[in-house]
């Protein structure tokens, strides 16, 4: 099947299963459960979860199993591009091709929507430790994990908006990338394999790829945002220039970026090399993330 296709059946999967956890009920605060609603199915390409399940899936059949985990990070990314499009942060009118959240609802409304996100994915977890009769101890670390992750993320965009219309050092600017975006990328691949209770050797060599295409990613991002199309994207171009974002294009121009993006691809698909055609669709996510235009 070709990567794109198999892509497609693993975002459906992911939309399937994030519905099931939309409140639809009548209620006081029915408007916030929409708000919630209106993100997290907002359009987004579901990378996170389709990283756990894919990991998952060089080990184990079973992706039931990771699921709860797949769905609690995917709350969690949306939780965190709500409170970056806050007038506070990024101040971005548009996502996904949409009015950003403050903006479809209000700034009050978006940042609870936030919060509910953050919380409803501790909610997913919870709810899957306390159903959890075997490989407790597994989801207890991967649990653990997930929340020193999180708090990297929030570090990351703290660090991002300190160094606003700053000369950053490249430490820092790595700093925040790895920090920002790598984080829930990289938790992302390693609770896929621990999840599946992987050998030891075989997480090192999935984190390494992991943190390479956190770093990846975010450099596209970074290249996106200079030269990317807006109606593709479904968000703004040129508002990282326009805050005076410290990015690798920012720092290394356009060309240096890419150049940096095109070696670490590299070598994050060369930690694959040992799984052969097993990891194929992780070696595909690579170039994705390299190649894509949205
Ligand atoms: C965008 O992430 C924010 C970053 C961490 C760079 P994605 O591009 O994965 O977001 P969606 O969910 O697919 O829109
Ligand atoms: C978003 O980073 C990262 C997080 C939300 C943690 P950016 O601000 O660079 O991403 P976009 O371009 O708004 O998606
Ligand atoms: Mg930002
Ligand atoms: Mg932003």
């Amino acid at each position: 099947m070709e990567f794109k296709e198999k892509l497609k059946i693993y975002q459906n999967q992911i939309n399937k299963e994030l519905e099931k956890y939309i409140r639809k009920n009548e209620c006081p605060e029915k408007i916030l459960n929409n708000s919630m609603e209106y993100s997290l199915m907002a359009g987004g390409k579901r990378l996170r979860p389709i990283l756990v399940i894919v990991t998952y899936e060089l080990f184990k059949k079973d992706i039931e199993k990771c699921l709860p985990y797949a769905i609690a990070i995917e709350m969690v990314h949306n939780f965190s591009l709500i409170h970056d499009d806050l007038p506070g942060i990024d101040n971005d009118d548009f996502r996904h091709g949409k009015p950003t959240n403050h903006k479809q609802f209000n700034e009050a409304t978006a940042i609870l929507a936030g919060d509910g996100l953050l919380n409803n994915a501790y909610m997913v977890i919870s709810e899957d430790l306390k159903n959890t009769k075997e490989n407790l101890d597994t989801k207890l670390k991967v649990f653990n994990e997930f929340s020193y992750s999180v708090d990297r993320m929030i570090a990351g965009e703290y660090v991002d908006t300190e160094y606003e219309g700053k000369e950053i050092m490249e430490e820092y600017l790595d700093y925040i990338h790895i920090n920002k975006t790598g984080a829930l990328l990289k938790l992302c691949v390693r609770m896929g394999a621990m999840l599946a209770n992987c050998a030891e050797n075989d997480l090192n060599k999935l984190t390494n790829y992991a943190e390479k295409i956190g770093l990846a990613f975010q450099i596209k991002d970074d290249i996106l945002s200079e030269e990317g199309n807006e109606e593709i994207l479904g968000k703004p171009v040129g508002n990282d220039k326009e805050l005076g974002k410290c990015t690798y294009v920012s720092k290394y121009g356009l060309n240096g970026a890419k150049e940096k993006l095109d070696i670490i691809t590299k070598e994050a698909i060369n930690e694959l090399k040992e799984y052969g055609e097993k990891a194929e669709f992780l070696k595909q996510l690579a170039l994705y993330i390299q190649n894509r235009n949205k």
